[in-house]
């Protein structure tokens, strides 16, 4: 089987999970944004390809562990800090039937199993590609979109904004102070992301203090 064929029969397994879950309505997390979670999906695949072609990595294992990462999340199963392992062991026996080695699966296996908090439940050593899953992973979840979304509901209350902005930026600067990422290009990524939601609160933030009565 090719590579596309491959990739393409994990997207149908993934969208076949997700139509059933919806057609049952998804009883325990009745609000899930499943549109935003397959986006989401489709996103870390593509920053996932891009650091995998930089670092060497193979490409196919990460695309195809970035695509099943939270395939959990589809099925109605797991939503929590287990999420990772859920969806490992949700995808193995799926992966057998593609044609992938042993270790292509294993190592499919350890990287959406560790991409939460970096705890896999079957013994596998650290590999690249299992470090550029949780990379991608993270670059998305400091997307322009991800900052659009955790600022919507503040956008009618002008001072509870720039008071989310001001904690928010706390944080992100911790974030890029701090060692979170695995990979040279995915750190390059990541603080790109920072940087563009550091300086657009920034800007916001500044905008607010001129927010004053008029005096010459
Ligand atoms: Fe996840
Ligand atoms: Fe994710």
């Amino acid at each position: 089987m090719e590579t596309n064929e491959r990739l393409q029969k994990i997207t149908r397994f993934i969208l076949e999970r997700r139509a059933a879950t919806e057609a049952k309505g998804n009883g325990r997390y009745p609000s899930f944004d499943f549109d935003y979670r397959w986006k989401h999906t489709l996103r870390v695949t593509q920053y996932g390809k891009q650091i995998a072609e930089t670092e060497g990595a193979d490409v196919e294992v990460v695309m195809a562990a970035c695509l099943l990462h939270d395939i959990s999340k589809f099925d109605d199963e797991q939503y929590g800090v287990e999420h990772g392992r859920v969806s490992a062991r949700i995808a193995r026996p799926f992966l057998e039937t593609l044609g992938y080695s042993a270790e292509q699966v294993d190592n499919i296996c350890f990287s959406i199993a560790v991409h939460v908090d970096d705890k896999a439940d079957f013994e596998h050593p650290v590999t690249l590609e299992s470090k550029i899953v949780s990379d991608a992973d993270n670059i998305d979840r400091f997307g322009a979109y991800r900052l659009l979304l955790q600022f919507k509901n503040y956008a009618e209350n002008y001072h509870a904004l720039i008071e989310k902005a001001e904690s928010r930026i706390l944080t992100l600067r911790k974030y890029r102070e701090g060692n979170i990422t695995g990979t040279a290009s995915g750190e390059k990524l990541f603080n790109h992301q920072l940087d563009l939601q550091i300086n657009f609160l920034e800007h916001l933030i500044n905008d607010s203090k001129l927010t004053i009565e008029a005096k010459l």
